[in-house]
């Protein structure tokens, strides 16, 4: 099938067209750079799929202008979903899938090893080293063996967080609108209310989707009831926590720190090299200033084994497409 392939990037392109198989796939890729909005949408005009990322901006005027120039299938490649206005695609008559699981590992491993570098303050002693100084002031962390670790979701990346926090001896409370039975049995995690997990954990990490129900989950009110050492993990997606709020609670000294790899609005600045401008974003600007601030610009999913899976399944949902088979990952409204 023509397919259109929006915001695309050089890490991912080399996947694709693996997955592709040289074409024998039979699909035939264009790669356009621009992300998918309205402003761009008649790019696709022609293109009976566009596969499309974390980024590409689906609201109604950018389907209804998709369903004018002839797409009819929507492939996400990525997990989360909140970019695309569902019943829009379903009212518009075009079919929406996405890639619920590659490799969970990428994500937890990474919400850890933000964690840890946090913690032991890895980037600033790097560079101290580099520059020669071999002062160890200032680099004080704590053990994670024996701290309480609140796992906020705790689908196939919360769990997998939660192994993971599990071998480093931590105590684990979670919080899930469906508790994971399995994973009480397997991790002796406890399942427990947001306020007590507020109230004991060490450090928070965050693992649900976006959706109306968890926008900024992490608000004034709830920085208000966490431990004035937590620290806060956030691989999810950036409007989990009000970044504004953060940020008061970080220069209240409210919190221990904020290891982040989604921002609210990192739509117009992540996966860009920004080097030479000036940033305008001034809560992100702000974020960037405090030593106990570790942000990495949503990149966790970004490993070998994760791009060949998202590659594997995006290809796998077009061809069941077009051969008119069942959509085992389709979204609906
Ligand atoms: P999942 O669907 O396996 O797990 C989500 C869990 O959240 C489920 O257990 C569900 O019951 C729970 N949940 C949903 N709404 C809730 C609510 N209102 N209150 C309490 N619990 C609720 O999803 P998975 O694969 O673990 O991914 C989680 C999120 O991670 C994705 O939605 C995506 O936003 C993010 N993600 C981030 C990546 C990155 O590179 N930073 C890459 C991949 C995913």
């Amino acid at each position: 099938m023509k397919i259109a392939v929006f915001d695309t990037h050089r890490f991912e392109r080399e996947a694709l067209e693996k997955a592709n198989v040289g074409g024998a796939l039979g699909h035939e890729l264009s790669f356009f750079e621009p992300m998918l909005t309205a402003q761009t949408a008649a790019l696709a005009e022609g293109f009976p799929v566009v596969c499309v990322f974390v980024h590409d901006r689906l609201d109604a005027a950018a389907i209804a202008l998709l369903a004018k120039g002839g797409t009819r299938l929507i492939a996400l490649r990525c997990a989360g979903f909140n970019n695309v206005d569902l019943n829009a695609a379903g009212e518009a008559g075009i079919r929406v899938v996405r890639v619920p699981e590659y490799s969970p590992y990428s994500v937890a491993e990474h919400a850890m090893g933000l964690l840890m570098a946090l913690n032991r303050k890895l980037p600033r002693a790097y560079n101290r080293v580099r520059d020669g100084n071999f002062s160890l002031d200032g680099l004080v962390g704590f053990d994670l063996h024996g701290k309480t670790v609140g796992v906020i979701g705790t689908g196939k990346i919360g769990a997998a967080f939660t192994r993971i926090a599990k071998g480093f001896g931590c105590r684990l409370l979670g919080y899930d609108a469906y508790p994971n039975q399995p994973l009480i049995a397997e991790t002796g995690i406890e399942y427990v209310s947001l306020d007590r997990l507020y109230a004991e954990a060490d450090v928070i990490s965050l693992h649900v989707p976006l959706f109306k129900e968890t926008f900024h989950l992490i608000n004034a009110e709830a920085l208000e009831k966490v431990k004035p050492s937590v620290i806060i993990v956030n691989t999810s997606r950036g409007a989990l926590i009000d970044a504004s709020a953060l940020s008061d609670a970080l220069k209240r000294k409210r919190i221990g720190g904020a290891a982040l790899d989604v921002y609210e609005e990192e739509e117009d600045l992540f996966f860009r090299d920004l080097s030479n401008e000036v940033l305008q974003d001034d809560v992100l600007a702000r974020l960037l200033t405090f030593p106990n601030v570790l942000i990495t610009a949503h990149q966790a999913f970004l490993t070998e084994e994760a791009l060949g899976g998202i590659a594997g399944t995006t290809l796998g949902n077009i061809t069941a497409f077009e051969a008119g088979k069942p959509l085992s990952f389709e979204l609906k409204a």
